[in-house]
Parts: C-alpha cells; structure tokens; sequence
C-alpha cells in the first residue's frame, strides 16, 4: 500500500528526483514519508509524518543514489521514527519496504540478543539490522537476498549501503517495477510515477531480486541467485494521462474523462467482448470476483449477465472467496475484476483457484500488473492511469466490458455498442455546468447529514453500493447502499424527518418497486433525492439522468461520485487522499 521510488544516477541529483517520484506516488499511502540518499559514502535520511505535499529536500545532499516511501501504516504508528527508511546500527544500510514481514518479532528477538539497536516499532527496521549481519559474511546483494529469503509473508524490500553504488529490489507479492534511463535507473511501486523518465520497464516477478545501477539492470532469482533474463516492456500510457492538468484534483479529472474511456471502449471493437463471451461459455461454474467497487462491478456484471444473455455467473468479493473454493474445478472460470491487479485478497484468491486448476481472466486496468501476469486471459479495461484513492473511471471501464460482453454472450455485440453509445451521451449530460451545478447544490443542502441512504433494485442495487461507497470514502458522511427491497426489514426504523435518501428510478423494470421504496421513505419524513429519467412529486430533489437502457447503471453512479465529490469540497477534505486508505491494497 506504499509508494516506493528510487533512483541510481551518474549524475548528482538524486534526492530531488525521488522526491518529485513520490508526489506522482502519494496517492498510494500518505501517512508518512521518507527519503534517503548516499553521499561520500554516508547515509543521509529525511521523514516526516504527513503529506508529502509541499516537502523539499533541499537539506538532503546530493548523491548519486537515492530513494523513498510514502508510506501506509501497518506495524507502529504514524510516527516520523516509524516513517521509512529504516537505518541499520551504524547507519551503514537503509531500507524501505512494503508488505508484511510476518516473522519478524522471532528475527528481531535473535537480532536484539546478539546486540541490535532498535528505534522504530516497526517491521522493516528488522531488515536493515538483518543485512547488517549478513554484510559481515558477504556482499551487498547477496546480503539483500539472504535477508530476503529470511522474510515470510508478501513483502517487496529496497535497500541501499553507503559503500555500494546499487539499488537492491526484491519482491513477493508486492509489486515493483524497473525502469531503464540511460545512464540512470529507476525503481517504483507503479509504473505510472515512471512515466516522466521512461517508458521502457521490466515488471519484477515474485522472488525476483533487480540489482540497479546507473549502467546496468540485472535480475536474479532471490531463491537460488542465479542470474534471470530480463525482457523490457513499453508502457503504453502517457505522461498526460498522469497529470491533473487543469482540474483541481485528480478523482475531478478522472470522472470528466469517463465519456473518453466508453468511447475507446465502443471505438476499440467488440474483439475483447467475444473473446471473453467464448471463454465463459465454454467454462462451467464461473465467478466474477473483486473488492470494493470492482466486487460492485462484478455484482452488476451477474446482473448484466442475466438480463441481457439469460446466463447465469456467480460473483464473489474477493477476500471471501476463499470460502466457495470447493465449487472450482479445472471447467470454472474466474474472472478477476481490478483496477490496479495489485488487490491482495484477489491475488491470493486467484492464486487459490489456478491450485483448484481453474482458468483465470482478468479484466484489469493495470498493463503488467501481478493480475495481469498471472492470468491465462486478459483485456485492459484501458481507463489510463487512475489516482484518486476513489475509484471512479476504472470502473465505468469494467462495466462498459461487462455490459459489451453481456450482448456478447447473446449474440448480439453490436447492439451492446449502441447501448454503450447511449450512456455515452447520457454520461456527457451529466457531466455538462448546469447538471453539476445542481449536484453541487445538492451537495450544500446535504454536506450536514450525518446519514445518507441510496436505494436501488435489480441493476440499481449494486449502483447504491457503489453511490454510499463513494459519499462513505471521500465525505466521511455515514452512507449505506440498500436493494430497496429490503427496506421494510429493518432499515427503515432509521428513517426520520429529514432523512437523505437517494433513490435510483431508471426506466426499467424496478421502477414501480422501486418508487414504492421512496414513497415509504418519504411518509417517514424521509428527503427524497429522485435519479431518473422523469419527475415524480415524490422526489424533493430531482437528477435527471437521460435513458440508456440497461447501460444506465453507468451515468447513475456517475451523479453519485459528482454528489461525493462536492459533498467533500463542501466538507473541506481532500477528495484524492482520504484518511485511512490508500490506492492500492496490497496487504490482507
Ligand atoms: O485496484 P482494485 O480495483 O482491485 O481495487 C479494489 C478496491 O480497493 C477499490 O475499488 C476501492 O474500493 C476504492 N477505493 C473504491 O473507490
């Protein structure tokens, strides 16, 4: 859940590069952060608790070597002691991490009896005072690597020695990637913080070890340390894609670029969606699985599934799929639902369905990414490099697949395009100044509330999960997303007067239900916010979303994240970093 950066040069500039590489990383922990550098064979480290924000370096010295973390607490608190990097006892070794290193308490008992000074309550500072035993017996890399090979659990671990000139990598599970400069190497957590320097990268594998410097790459094996092969990659993003640009935050940015990704989605034909449609229908047992909004994709996906092609799937959030294992078999089909393809509890659920011997697709966004290489099948959701902590863009990706793969699946592929292409102008609508306008102020009517509640039926459901997840994430406002069916069995004891309640009425088949869930809502004094394509009198607050048929599941949550969105700005938080969480959940 961390942001790594790191940096080998011929040049002196070091810090300031890792620094800037870590601002394009925050969004993926921003407790804490840390830099340090090597200069005249001496260590120099900075940390602080907090954002990043408007950090310098400029106390640092300049060296030829440098990196640094954004970190996201896991063992030890939000404390700059506990910021990486974490020294060694003569200051010889720095070390940043990610991951768990599950054993460490049993290492760092031995490390204290044979004398270790520990600082920090930390994981990681066991690592550094490993290396610093193992430096006595060997050399540099090769002390990384037993060290390494020490470590149980998922962990990827960067360090650097004063009186070394590379940048030791290894990981297991948490990801790290290399890219090649010329006579500069760099290393991060996500391709994307590399974009300003190269295109050119090699995605590290599981018990891979990359040695960096400003000359040469090599990889190795962390288990037996025999030299690997190394293929390049080209990212296929650019730089822009990356970047605010005129907009004030990144989750602003990515919500007015959904009308682009649809139309790349419709524009880059219906190959993908047949593909996939054949892959599901000659596979028996087949779950979609994800976390967070990627599990509400996938819920939408058996849905989509259903309605449009009559086809049954399964769905399942990915840290509790452990527990349907027994139904997989070498015929099921798991298709993983994720933005990064960095998910941990996907990872490992994936992992568990190819031992059952089951296919895996992903449906990933991330080019590259461990989903991406362990996958037997793969389309890209191509949505572009996503920031804000909010998933927002990914996943109107994932349903615009699911939705072409669904015609698909009937036979009828071209019409999930004119479907799409319906959304498409609907999204537009929503995303014009008079309709955000109206959000907006909604959003100042609401940003009091303790409690807002959004309810759905049918495809509408998994849109009010997504719709309180969003508010929940950003806003802090207590949301829950409700199959308004299930009102009368418990949740409406929590109506009273002034209640929020948005209500999703596309003209569909829930419609009649779904308006009876309003109206109880509003006879218990509920505030009725109606997102539909017509007036009703029920409704104190209309949003009108134009119709796109079974597509209209895409704009709907799009009025949801512009609601969240200015619900926080009212609030005054900061909408791409909220507190707690990080991008990417790379641990369990
Ligand atoms: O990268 P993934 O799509 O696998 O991430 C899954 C969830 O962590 C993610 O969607 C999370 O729920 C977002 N913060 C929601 O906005």
């Amino acid at each position: 859940m961390c942001g790594i950066f790191g940096y080998v040069s011929s040049k002196k500039t070091s810090p300031r590069r890792v620094l800037a590489g870590l601002k394009r990383l925050e969004y993926r922990g921003y407790d804490s952060w840390g830099i340090a550098t090597i200069s005249n064979e001496k260590i120099s480290v900075k940390k602080r608790v907090g954002k990043i924000g408007a950090a310098s370096v400029g106390d640092l010295p300049e060296g030829y070597i440098a990196f640094g973390h954004t970190r996201w607490a896991t063992h030890g608190g939000v404390t700059d002691i506990n910021a990486h990097p974490h020294l060694d006892c003569k200051n010889e070794v720095a070390v940043i991490h990610n991951g768990i290193f599950e054993n460490y308490e049993s290492v760092k008992k031995d490390l204290i009896k044979n004398g270790h000074k520990f600082v920090s309550e930390t994981d990681t500072e066991a690592i550094s005072h490993t290396i610093e035993d193992q430096i006595k017996k060997t050399n540099f890399p090769e002390a990384v690597r037993k060290t390494f090979n020490k470590m149980e659990g998922l962990n990827a671990v960067i360090a650097i020695c004063a009186t070394d000139r590379s940048l030791i990598a290894a990981r297991n599970g948490s990801p790290l990637i290399v890219g090649f400069g010329d006579g500069e190497n760099f290393l991060a957590s996500d391709a994307a913080a590399l974009l300003p320097h190269t295109k050119k990268v090699y995605f590290l594998e599981d018990d891979e070890m990359a040695i960096l410097t400003d000359k040469s790459v090599k990889v190795v094996d962390t288990k037996s340390g025999r030299l690997k092969k190394v293929k390049v990659q080209k990212i296929t993003w650019n730089l822009a894609d990356g970047e605010k640009g005129k907009f004030k935050h990144f989750m602003l940015k990515e919500i007015h670029e959904q009308p682009r990704v649809i139309a790349d989605i419709i524009g880059s034909g219906t190959g993908p969606a047949q593909n996939l449609s054949k892959l599901i229908k000659s596979s028996k047992g087949s779950y979609l699985i994800g976390c967070g909004t990627a599990s509400y994709a996938a819920l939408a996906g058996t849905y989509l599934f259903s309605k449009i092609a009559k086809f049954h799937i399964n769905s399942a959030i990915g840290s509790e799929f452990g527990y349907h294992l027994d139904f997989l078999n070498r015929k099921s089909l798991v298709i993983a639902v994720s933005q990064s393809g960095e998910t941990m509890d996907i990872l490992e659920s994936v992992k568990k369905a190819k031992n059952k011997e089951a296919k895996i697709a992903a449906l990933v966004n991330v080019l590259g990414s461990s989903l991406y290489r362990m996958s037997d099948y793969k389309t890209l959701i191509g949505a572009g490099p996503e920031k804000a902590v909010a998933s927002t863009k990914a996943l109107v990706g994932m349903l615009s697949h699911l939705i072409l793969t669904a015609f698909a699946l009937d036979g009828r592929v071209r019409e999930g395009q004119i479907t799409l292409n319906l959304a498409l102008e609907s999204t537009k609508n929503i995303l014009t100044k008079k309709s955000i306008g109206h959000i907006k102020n909604l959003a100042n009517k609401l940003k009091n509330k303790k409690h807002i509640y959004v309810i759905g039926r049918g495809l509408s459901y998994p849109a009010s999960l997504e719709a309180a997840l969003k508010i929940k994430e950003i806003s802090y406002i207590h949301a829950e997303g409700l199959a308004a069916g299930e009102l009368k069995h418990g949740p409406l004891a929590l109506v009273e007067k002034g209640t929020p309640a948005i209500a999703y009425l596309p003209n569909d088949e829930t419609y009649g239900a779904n308006l009876a869930g309003a109206m109880e809502m509003k006879a218990r004094g509920g505030y009725i916010i109606g997102v539909s394509f017509k007036p009703h009198e029920v409704f104190d607050y209309f949003i009108p979303v134009t119709d796109a048929r079974e597509a209209t599941i895409i704009p709907n949550i799009i009025t949801a994240q512009l609601l969240a969105y200015y619900l926080t700005i009212e609030k005054g938080f900061d909408p791409d970093k909220p507190r707690n969480l990080a991008k990417s959940v790379t641990v369990k």
